[in-house]
């Protein structure tokens, strides 16, 4: 290792099957120290593998693991668990339920009674629940449940945190703050981190880095504004936001298509699709534009969906501010906001239908 500061985890090439069924294969990614990374991906695509891969609950096939430059796995051997300095907080919490607070904050720890006293009162103070030590598992909320697996995962300060969907007990309402706070406390005490989620807006929202995956393959990692804007493949593009294809005719840094002639944010020729976002198009009133008509409205409070038809049959989906009045059965000029991005013809995805 030629870095002075190793990444804070390494995973190269990482495989492993369970009898026939492949779970992972060449998985690959680095964390840098201090970082959160999202895997993302739908259910059964590898994640809690890769997590469980990480703590060490099981070798992989091969590949290798590197946490702060030491290898952990690799070719013929592995390191346990607890000698990793990895702290997980699993999807449905596993508090001792027998164990009041501070004593599943504090269940990990080694050592004089006194010192691990005050690191559970540290720790409890960390995720805002000092008034709580006494309390039960039983008698808390889901979101405070969380809280105090977080405490019990950091109090042996390990080098890093692995979080299985943490949020998927919480309501949604609940899900946006807890997150939040998850950040601010994740980010206090300096630990690197992996989570794992199948909700996009969760993923983009919280991770430095996201790593998307399907059927146990990583497809592209990426900063969220990269993944959102410049999605590697197509069904990148669907999973990470909402995804319409127009078939167009490109031509270096520009394609005819349904809303006339348009800018493309990458050069192609002949025969693509291009990714159309909801917020990629411009829709407008005064008439400028492809001309359209719109067939139905949503209306959230912070913006609005609006569905189209252009002449030719083609239906898309805009967004509008809160405050634009377009109505059903309006007519509407349709032009695109900014340069999209052409994609290869590839029927091995399925295109979204509009
Ligand atoms: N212990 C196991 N035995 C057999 N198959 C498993 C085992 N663990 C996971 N799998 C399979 O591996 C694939 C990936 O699972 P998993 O990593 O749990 O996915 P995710 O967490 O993304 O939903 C799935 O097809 C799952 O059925
Ligand atoms: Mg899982």
């Amino acid at each position: 290792m030629t870095n002075a500061t190793p990444h804070a985890l390494e995973v190269s090439k990482l495989s492993k099957t369970y009898g026939s069924a492949t779970a992972l294969r060449d998985a690959t990614f680095v964390l840098r120290a201090g970082q959160f990374l999202t895997l993302l991906g739908p259910s059964g695509c590898g994640k809690t593998t890769t997590l469980r891969l990480i703590a060490g609950f099981e070798p992989p096939d091969t590949g290798s693991i590197h946490i702060q430059g030491r290898a952990v796995s690799g070719q013929g051997f592995t390191v346990p668990p607890e000698q990793r300095r990895v702290g997980m907080v699993f999807q449905d919490y596993a508090l001792f339920p027998h164990l009041d607070v501070a004593g599943n904050v504090g269940f990990g720890l080694r050592g004089d009674k006194k010192v691990k006293a005050a690191r559970v009162e540290e720790m409890l103070a960390l995720v805002g629940l000092s008034a709580f030590a006494d309390r039960m598992p039983g008698a808390l909320s889901g979101g405070q449940q969380q809280r105090v697996a977080l405490a019990r995962a950091l109090a042996p300060q390990p080098e890093l945190l692995l979080l299985d969907e943490p949020f998927s007990h919480l309501d949604a309402a609940l899900r946006a703050q807890v997150r939040g706070e998850l950040r601010t406390i994740l980010r206090q005490a300096g630990v690197s981190a992996v989570f794992v989620t199948h909700d996009q807006e969760e993923a983009l929202s919280l991770s430095d880095w996201v790593a998307v995956m399907f059927d146990g393959r990583v497809e592209q990692v990426a900063p969220p504004r990269t993944l959102y804007t410049r999605p590697a493949t197509r069904r990148v593009a669907e999973f990470v936001g909402e995804a319409f294809w127009l078939p167009a005719q490109a031509d270096g840094l520009f394609a005819s298509c349904a809303l006339g002639n348009v800018a493309l944010a990458d050069s192609a020729s002949g025969a693509v699709d291009l990714l159309i976002r909801p917020e990629s198009l411009l829709i407008d009133t005064v008439g400028q534009g492809t001309a359209a008509v719109v067939e139905w409205r949503e209306y959230y409070g912070h913006d609005q969906r609006i569905g189209v038809i252009l002449a030719d049959g083609t239906r898309l989906v805009g967004r509008a501010g809160p405050e634009s009045a377009i109505s059903v059965g309006q007519s509407v000029g349709v032009r695109a906001r900014t340069a999209v991005l052409p994609y290869a013809k590839a029927d091995a995805v399925p295109q979204t239908t509009a």
